[in-house]
């Protein structure tokens, strides 16, 4: 059997960008500047870290940007005014609002009042009604970056059988919409799933999004499938990394001296069987930053009908 193609997240999101920064520099040379708001509720270390790359790849993209930073207690109504500011700036052209939110906001009521010519997570209903009647829109950027990664690597799915484990808003359900919407034949699989790997065998396009390290098992894998792995889970327990690397002395070195390591939702060895697969890290996650760039970019163009 042939090696199988690595789908190398990290250059395809430096092409991506590169695309955007040649965007976003003709229309800062016709005097608009397409700008991101970010905003992050509290502290949380890992929302902290997301946001300060976004933020960080704004600048070199030459997009402008700002982060809004309120703290942990902020009610609702403060952060609903926020976003109506927002909404009516028209320096800015794409919100996002980190999510998770703390359990007393309502996040539904407020993706809700993101404008949806501002929405670059693409989690809006009005979004998500154009994503399913296939209309132009802004989609959510995990899921359309899986999307232009197939598209780049000349990885075809018309016709294919595409199996999506997970039916998150974010992940789940939208890669499904947008596999269906390339003329995939789409099943969509999940915790209540019977029989999950009659499925997944059956599956030509393969993508994992659960959030459960190594759940998918090479025995669950047709041989020469794509595998898509959204996942990102950290273990912190030696068993597990023996099991998923049992051979690879570099992550081994890297558990010892930081105690942990990164695993995505397929088993590392059910990808030696595949025609291609997302390495993680290093795959789909580094698309969706590049995503949001290009989201922005496109919010902006739109908007303002450049
Ligand atoms: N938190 C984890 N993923 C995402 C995402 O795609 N968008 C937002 N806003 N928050 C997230």
């Amino acid at each position: 059997m042939q090696m199988p193609l690595v789908l190398d997240g990290v250059a395809i999101a430096a092409e991506i960008k590169a695309e955007v920064a040649i965007e976003a520099g003709e229309m800062i040379a016709r005097g608009v500047r397409p700008g991101l708001a970010v905003i992050l509720v509290g502290s949380v270390a890992a929302s902290e870290m997301y946001v300060r790359s976004k933020v960080k790849t704004c600048g070199e993209l030459g997009l402008f940007s700002e982060m809004l930073t309120p703290p942990e207690s902020v009610t609702t109504d403060e952060l609903l005014r926020m976003v109506a500011e927002l909404n009516a700036r028209a320096e800015i052209d794409g919100i996002l609002i980190q999510l998770p939110l703390p359990a007393h906001v309502d996040t539904k009521r407020l993706l809700e009042a993101v404008s949806p010519e501002k929405d670059v997570d693409g989690f809006h209903p009005v979004n998500v009604g154009r994503l399913q009647s296939g209309q132009p829109g802004l989609q959510p950027c995990t899921p359309a970056g899986v999307m232009e990664m197939l598209r780049r690597r000349e990885i075809a799915v018309a016709g294919a059988n595409a199996v999506v484990i997970g039916r998150s808003e974010i992940v789940g359900k939208p890669m499904a919409m947008l596999l269906l919407n390339a003329s995939a034949t789409v099943t969509v699989c999940h915790s209540r799933t019977r029989d999950l790997a009659r499925f997944t065998r059956e599956a030509d396009v393969l993508v994992a999004a659960i959030g459960r390290p190594g759940f998918v098992t090479a025995e669950m894998v047709r041989p020469g499938a794509v595998l898509i792995d959204v996942g990102i889970n950290r273990v912190t327990d030696a068993a597990s990394v023996q099991r998923f690397f049992p051979h690879d002395a570099g992550r081994a070195a890297a558990f010892q001296k930081r105690g942990s390591v990164v695993v995505g939702d397929i088993d590392p060895a059910a990808f030696a069987l595949s025609s291609a697969y997302t390495p993680v890290p290093g795959g789909v996650g580094a698309l969706t930053i590049a995503m949001l760039m290009s989201n922005t970019v496109k919010a902006a163009k739109l908007r303002r009908g450049a």
